[in-house]
């Protein structure tokens, strides 16, 4: 993972949040290539979700939300870790750290920080919602909260847009957006943050359907994250067990990926039965029941729920592109072998799609490259680089992900073609400058 970090530093994908003061613990900002990375991968969630199917919606919630929510979505009284304090050393541990020797309140029980005996209290349940202060009073009739999940910014409006879209029953909404959880203990680079952005989709369907429509969003979602070209040996699903099951489900599978610290989630699909809209109903006291056009049947719809982390999947992304390889007597690398770090990315998810690089700077090099870098760029982000030895600008780009490298080099300026090197294969095709951009369309696609 370390060296993943470092990458991710080094080539502007992920950096530690306020880090000229020191940094804020698990917070972390996306840099040039890591924003573009994670849109690409939103980007591909949303058109799949929304555009390229006729029964579901888009919406754009607010982060902040009535108090009310957050007691009918039961997450008031039920979104709750247990907690123990050391009393010595002042850390704070979930009471099921595995560090922890002992049980917790009790004499035995070891701190796995300090080391004392019998220092930490018993278990008492932290909420991991933020709380903050809605206008310039604070007071307990002031309390909001930053949202923890974005899925009920959905049920509360639910009817809004059931009737604005006139869809019907069965019928989804999407949304992409931030959600906020005050962790105990986060970590893991982006895998567990407190502010984090989730790509969620709550399909409403018939009671007595949702088993069926379950298991075809199962289907859906694994084809999915097989499409942003995981190694399918990688992935697995885990099914919940009565202990793992959050407060609102009757049934949950996660999809695991197998990070460098071991299988965890970052994709659930959930049946979450009528749990949300019903409570909802009872606190609001409005009506959310559907009256189906076709037998005259009143009823609230069961929800599936397909709840994917945006950080998250950009990290499997990471992992499983993260390659060190040999590369040898490659054009332009010193002597026959060289060691090269390169992220193996999907072409169209790469933050660059191509690099441009004049050779050397002079013959007309630079100008032709600086010409053909402004003609992509109106169709692809890509980058310039005219430093150092052709064989560094390659490693730097490799690092990058960026899946094709176009050199301008001596004949170019002589019949107006290019090499195009293949990020993965090393192979070099010499390319025509007028074809480049249908070159790279067909190659991009996917
Ligand atoms: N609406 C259902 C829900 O929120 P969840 O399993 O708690 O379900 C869904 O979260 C996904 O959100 C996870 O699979 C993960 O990808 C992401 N997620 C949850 N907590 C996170 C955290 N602290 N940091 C980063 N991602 C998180």
């Amino acid at each position: 993972m370390e060296k993943l970090v470092s990458l991710a530093k080094r080539r502007g994908f992920v950096f530690q949040s306020s880090e000229i003061y020191g940094g804020l613990g698990s917070v972390w900002d996306y840099g040039p290539l890591g924003v573009e990375l994670k849109k690409n991968i939103k980007e591909r969630w949303w058109r799949s979700m929304v555009h390229e199917r006729h029964d579901i919606e888009g919406l754009d919630a607010a982060i902040l939300m009535h108090p009310k929510v957050w007691e009918a979505s039961g997450h008031v009284s039920g979104f709750t870790d247990p907690l123990v304090d050391c009393k010595q050393c002042k850390h704070r541990f979930r009471a099921d750290d595995p560090r922890i020797k002992g049980t917790p309140g009790q004499p035995d029980a070891q701190c796995p920080v300090c080391g004392s005996k019998g220092t930490l209290t018993a278990p008492r349940q932290f909420n991991l919602m933020f709380k903050t202060f809605m206008g310039p009073v604070e007071e307990q009739a002031a309390v909001i909260y930053l949202r923890p999940e974005t899925a009920q910014g959905i049920y509360v409006n639910y009817l809004n847009v059931l009737q604005s879209s006139r869809q019907k029953i069965p019928f989804g909404i999407a949304q992409v957006g931030k959600a906020f959880r005050n962790e105990i203990t986060p970590g893991n680079f982006i895998f567990r943050t407190r502010e984090f952005e989730q790509m969620e989709m709550q399909f409403f369907v018939k009671p007595g359907s949702e088993s069926e429509w379950f298991e075809f969003w199962r289907g859906e979602r694994m084809k999915w994250v097989e499409g942003l070209g995981i190694r399918s040996e990688k992935l697995r699903w885990h099914q919940h067990d009565k202990n793992e099951l959050a407060h609102y489900a009757k049934d949950a599978y996660d999809i695991q990926y197998e990070f460098p610290f071991g299988w965890q989630e970052f994709e659930g699909i959930h049946n979450r039965t009528d749990f949300d809209l019903s409570n909802h109903q009872k606190h609001a006291g409005k009506k959310l029941d559907y009256l189906d056009p076709k037998t005259n049947e009143r009823f609230i719809p069961y929800v599936v729920e397909t709840s994917a982390g945006a950080d998250r999947t950009t990290l499997v992304v990471l992992c499983d592109a993260y390659t060190e390889e040999e590369v040898r007597g490659e054009e332009g690398s010193e002597g026959g072998g060289d060691q090269r770090v390169v992220l193996k990315l999907k072409p169209s998810l790469a933050p660059l799609k191509a690099a441009v690089f004049p050779l050397v700077n002079k013959d007309g090099m630079p100008e032709l490259a600086h010409r053909i870098h402004d003609d992509l760029r109106r169709h692809f982000n890509v980058f310039f680089d005219d430093g150092g030895s052709i064989g560094r600008r390659y490693r730097r780009q490799d690092e990058a992900g960026t899946p094709f490298g176009i050199t301008i080099d001596g004949q170019s300026t002589q019949d107006q073609t290019v090499t195009v090197r293949d990020r993965d294969t090393l192979k070099q095709d010499r390319v025509a400058t007028p074809k480049l951009v249908e070159y790279l369309t067909q190659k991009l696609a996917g």
